[in-house]
Order: structure tokens, then sequence, then C-alpha cells
């Protein structure tokens, strides 16, 4: 069972406090991280995947009971991580661009084109691997970056905002992806959209203004619901529903 450990997180831009005192233990599972803009996910998906560093005395993420510090170079090879908004070459087909992923990520030559085999048939993308990623649509898109996320494959998997701009269908089929993805490994998805993580997730992390106000799983959080249904949505309104 894998095991990532944050403990007391802290993270300055300047003046503004963007994350505050951080801390949750994730074991083998899907979790949904909701939160409204400038809420503070991918701050802390960055400090995660060791992209940016807490403050000074700022605290520790752990993997299985070492400080990713100290894991360096071994820690990234656990590691998949999908950033928010990216701009993918559309000149690139997606074999190619899959294969320039892999030799970024160290992945030996020889394995390389088996790995990126295994990522594009696991996002349902074999057919279009020779494609120019220009023709894609924003779903295609978006499962290749996940299938580069994959690419090797991973325990510890980051997505930043997976669903952002796509169109209901499309986020059925991510979320479908995703939940096969999910044995023996960690998966953290941020969104802010209660229907991407509601029936996937293990459990659910909501955060606000830097802070992790409530978790648990959906049956556990609904009961915290004052007003209406005992849903997830309603819930979500009561937290952010003034922003
Ligand atoms: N590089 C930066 N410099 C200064 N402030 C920043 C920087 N990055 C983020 N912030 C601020 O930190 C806070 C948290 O931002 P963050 O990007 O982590 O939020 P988020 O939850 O990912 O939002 P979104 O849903 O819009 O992606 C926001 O107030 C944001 O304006
Ligand atoms: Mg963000």
């Amino acid at each position: 069972m894998n095991k990532l450990e944050l403990t007391q997180l802290n993270k300055h831009y300047g003046k503004k406090h963007a994350l505050k005192d951080f801390s949750f233990t994730f074991t083998n599972g899907v979790y949904g991280l909701l939160g409204p803009n400038g809420a503070g996910k991918s701050t802390l998906m960055h400090l995660i995947t060791d992209n940016l560093k807490p403050d000074k005395d700022g605290g520790v993420v752990k993997w299985n009971g070492k400080p990713i510090t100290e894991l360096g170079k071994l820690y990234r090879s656990h590691l998949g991580f999908m950033p928010q908004q990216q701009e993918l070459y559309s000149n690139m087909t997606a074999g190619v661009f899959l294969g320039y992923i892999a030799a970024l990520k160290g992945i030996p030559r020889k394995t390389a084109q088996h790995e990126i085999a295994v990522a594009l048939d696991k996002m349902e993308l074999s057919d279009v691997a020779d494609k120019k990623m220009g023709g894609f649509s924003g779903g295609m898109k978006q499962r290749v970056l996940i299938a580069s996320a994959i690419l090797g494959d991973p325990d510890l998997i980051i997505m930043d905002e997976p669903t952002a701009g796509l169109d209901p269908k499309q986020r059925v089929i991510i979320r479908h992806l995703t939940k096969q993805l999910a044995e023996n490994k960690i998966i953290i998805i941020s969104t802010h959209i209660v229907s991407d993580i509601e029936t996937i997730a293990k459990e659910i992390l909501m955060i606000q203004s830097g802070k992790l106000l409530i978790h648990g799983t959906v049956p556990e959080l609904v009961c915290h619901v004052k007003q209406g249904e005992p849903t997830l949505e309603n819930l979500y309104m009561q937290y952010y529903g003034g922003q």
C-alpha cells in the first residue's frame, strides 16, 4: 500500500498565503480535491509534485515514509503529473508527443514504445496514435495529456482539472477511464465540478482559501448539508456558494 503524507504544508507567494497548514495522508485510491478558483488546488499539487517548494519550515511531503526532498529522482519515477491547462503541439502526432515525454521522463528507449502503446490503449487513443493532435477534440487532447501522465506506470498520479472545458459526454469518458486506472495507485484529481469525482473518489477533500475545510467519503460529507437534500452539490454550495 502506497502512502503520501502531507504534514503542515504552508506556501506563500509574496504576502499571499496560498496554502495554510495543510495536512493529509493519502493511501491507494482516487481522491477528489474540490474547491473554487484560487482555493489553492494547483499550489497543493505543485508542492506534492515537487515543482514548488513549501515555505521555509513550511512542512514536509513524505512518500512511503521518506521526505520527497531526499528521494529526488527516485520519487519522480513514481510520479505522473498532468498540470492544469497545457498546450499541445498541433503538428505533432500523439505517438511522437508521447515519445518526447517518455524521453523527458527518462524511460529507456527499449521499453518506451511498449509503454506508449499501453498508455494510448488505456486512454482509448490507439487508433489515432499517428494523427496530428491539431485535429483532436478537447476530450482527445485531455486524454493525450493523461496518457503522458501515466507513461511508465507511476503509482502516484496527480491530475489538475483534467476535465476543464469539456462537454458532459467527454467528462463521463474521462471519469470512466480514470476509474480504470485506479488499482494499486494513489490518484488525486482536482476539479470544481462535483460530478467529475462524486462517483469515483474514495474520499473527497474540500479546500477553501488554502485550508483543508473538510474531508471524507461522499456519504460522510453529505451528513454536513444543512439545507436541502443531502448531496455533495449542496455541500459545495453551502461552502462556496457565496463566492
Ligand atoms: N505564482 C503566483 N504568484 C502569486 N500568487 C499566486 C501564484 N500562483 C497562485 N497564486 C495565488 O494563490 C492562490 C491559490 O492559487 P491556486 O492556483 O493554487 O488556486 P486553484 O485552486 O488552483 O485555482 P483554479 O481553480 O483557478 O485553478 C490564489 O489566490 C492565486 O491568485
Ligand atoms: Mg488551479
